[in-house]
């Protein structure tokens, strides 16, 4: 389908779906040369099915619980969990729902007033100077640094992904059906106020209730209407990093899409730009309506990273954001900025050491030996997986480590059949990455990094959402899924085509040590329905109707390092009938790939977060884009979302509020460890 197709697909409810259909159409040029054929022939399905295999290699290729028969009982029961919960039941309606003996407070709305002076919420008299100090829109990956010893005061830092016109504003429907002609200036600042982050302080009442600190010296919005940045790294000032309103190429307005991000260990707030390409116009098409960028002398970088997607009005009245005037600006996002929440006068920084590509996530952990390990996802069908390795050691005095994103090395993952992983380094001068191959300096690797680590023949994944390592070298990548892999592109390490509700892979790094350039992997789990023997899902057996999910993005260990599972089923939940929610997963031992259901969302919302604080007393979570994706299914409602006829009102369920994007905080009724 092209553009146009997607657009007016009636199964498409909004824009956001149609983005990311959109984004079906993968643009890695890689595609025929996978190790599919490797896999195919050494490790073919039929002898899969024949049990063929020795157990010590097919445990390598697809982890000890895919040797477990579905229905074969194992020794340990779902009873001996080392979550001490009772799982909530699946469904799907209009409001949020948490497991027994939890409570589950909506502390922070889109709209609500984050400083002393910033107006309430009116949602019918909506401007960029009210948005500028209240709550984003479509919070995402929430953090938490405390203030003081005990945690009880701390700052929620928190992505503002992206915006639903549809639903945030009155009477104006989908814009991407109407050339986005209804987009006034106006409105279009709106919703680059609403973008971004917000750095907000929160305090634990005696009671053990969390609310905002309003008054809080540290609170701030971050956002792409007027947020300074600094560039820095070895990208930083080269001449595609130049525009006409920045020609030192060292400073550039703004972050976006903010999807998932991390916390560094001396406390700074790490922001991923996501789907940056979206955001960027051209006036220059083709007699088909679609842009043309032949003309354009990034157009081969562009073209593999989709720009410009047109997804967005924001072209129309910022020069910045239209290629026909700064073709250099989109060299400008794509990247991890780094914000230092305790001091509201610094500047968030654009770390280009990290790379560029659609960045999912960028969760931290310390090596063996000190340095500073981030591992990072590139969201989009067939990209990569990559960790960036420090030079420098972490240093106890927090001030010391400002260079530690800024010199380092970017690695990406080759994912072998053998079970073996490979990190392929991006460094200008090794390998392929020369000049003759069109890699003039580091600079150039790192503005391509997707185009570097084609050349390095990295492995295409099925989109690679958020990465967690826990620090004894042992990491999981969220593979969400790929309904666009044919059977002759599937390798190892993304074993089904046409993948619905995609899988998650367990890294192992030698030695344990995550600065490790090579490991082992396998898989952990492979979602969806385990009784549709069409579907190919791996669980452990133990794994209840309520336990299993699809789509998983998010995850979290909490402070007992267990892991957590947070999805996003995006408009093919109706696939599953299950709303999204966080399920815990069981890693070790007997219950390996047992999954039980802890939270679930309204319909139509996607679960973000989550963050467990130090003391496991408090999980925090983003329920994003509330009554929006894949309305359609449900039942009874059957139709796309509008402001004016939503799918749900929640969280106010107030006939005068659509529903507003909001971040929940869990407590165990009474107080206590959360699942112990
Ligand atoms: Fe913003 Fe890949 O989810
Ligand atoms: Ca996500």
């Amino acid at each position: 389908m092209d553009r146009k197709q997607i657009i007016n697909d009636p199964e498409i409810g909004n824009k956001a779906e149609a983005y990311e259909a959109f984004d079906d159409i993968p643009t890695n040029p890689n595609l025929e040369a996978t190790i599919g054929d490797v896999i195919n022939a050494r490790y073919g399905r039929r002898d899969m099915l024949r049990g063929m295999l020795g157990v010590s290699a097919a445990a390598t290729l697809f982890g000890t619980s895919a040797l477990i028969a579905p229905n074969r009982a194992t020794a340990a029961t779902a009873s001996d969990s080392r979550y001490r919960f009772d799982e909530l039941s699946w469904g799907n309606d209009e409001t949020h729902h948490i497991a027994k003996g939890y409570e589950a407070d909506v502390l922070l709305r889109w709209g609500d007033p984050i400083t002393a002076e910033a107006p309430d919420f009116d949602v019918m008299n909506q401007s960029a100077e009210a948005q500028l100090q209240q709550f984003g829109y479509n919070n995402d990956y929430v953090g938490f640094t405390p203030l003081n010893g005990d945690g009880t005061r701390g700052l929620l830092c928190v992505n503002h992904e992206y915006t639903n016109e549809e639903v945030m504003f009155p009477g104006l429907g989908r814009q991407d059906k109407a050339g986005f002609a209804d987009m006034t200036k106006e409105l279009v600042d709106i919703e680059m106020a609403a973008h971004g982050g917000t750095v907000v302080e929160i305090a634990k009442s005696t009671e053990g209730k969390w609310s905002v600190v309003r008054d809080g010296k540290m609170n701030r919005r971050i956002t792409p209407l007027n947020t300074e940045m600094t560039l820095d790294g070895p990208a930083a000032g080269h001449d595609r990093m130049q525009t006409n309103a920045d020609p030192s190429g060292l400073s550039v307005i703004g972050t976006l899409n903010n999807c998932a991000g991390g916390m560094t260990p001396w406390g700074t707030y790490l922001m991923a730009e996501e789907n940056f390409h979206g955001y960027f116009w051209t006036d220059v098409v083709n007699s088909d309506s679609k842009p043309d960028i032949s003309a354009q002398r990034e157009a081969k970088s562009m073209k593999r990273y989709g720009v410009p997607g047109r997804w967005y009005a924001w072209g129309k009245f910022y020069d910045r954001f239209n290629i026909d005037k700064e073709p250099n600006e989109p060299n400008r996002f794509g990247w991890v900025v780094e914000v230092d929440p305790r001091n509201p006068e610094a500047k968030p920084i654009k770390h280009t050491a990290l790379g560029r590509f659609r960045h999912e996530g960028c969760e931290t952990t310390i090596s063996s030996e000190g340095k500073l390990v981030v591992y990072m996802g590139d969201d989009n069908r067939f990209d990569y997986q990559y960790k960036y390795v420090s030079n420098g050691s972490v240093s106890h005095i927090d001030d010391a480590n400002g260079s530690l994103l800024s010199d380092g090395t970017l690695y990406v993952a080759r994912f072998d059949a053998d079970g073996s992983l490979h990190w392929l380094p991006l460094v200008h001068g090794q390998g392929p990455l020369t000049a003759e191959n069109g890699f003039a300096s580091q600079a150039d690797v790192l503005i391509d990094t997707r185009l570097a680590a084609d050349a390095l023949g990295a492995t295409p994944m099925d989109r690679p959402e958020d990465a967690q390592p826990r620090g004894d070298g042992t990491a999981y990548i969220m593979l969400t899924n790929n309904s666009k892999r044919k059977d002759a592109q599937v390798n190892a390490a993304n074993p089904r085509a046409k993948s619905n509700f995609g899988h998650i892979i367990e890294i192992k790094e030698a030695a344990g040590d995550h600065a490790a350039t090579t490991g082992t992997w396998s898989i952990l789990v492979k979602c969806g329905d385990p009784e549709l023997a069409e579907v190919g899902a791996q669980w452990n057996p133990e794994t209840s109707e309520n336990g299993w999910f699809g789509s998983p993005d998010n995850c979290a260990f909490d402070a007992d390092g267990r892991l957590w599972i947070s999805t996003d089923q995006g408009s093919k939940w109706g696939k599953t009938g299950k709303s999204d929610g966080l399920y815990a997963l069981e890693t070790e031992g007997e219950l390996r790939g047992h999954s039980k259901l802890f939270f679930r969302c309204p319909v139509g919302g996607e679960l973000c977060g989550p963050y467990f604080t130090a003391d496991n007393e408090t999980l925090f979570l983003a329920v994003q884009h509330p009554g929006t994706d894949g309305t359609k299914a449900l039942k009874g409602f059957e139709r796309a979302s509008t402001f004016e006829d939503p799918a749900t009102r929640w969280p106010d369920f107030d006939p005068k509020m659509p529903p507003r994007p909001s971040v929940v905080v869990v407590t165990k009724t009474g107080g206590g460890r959360i699942a112990s």
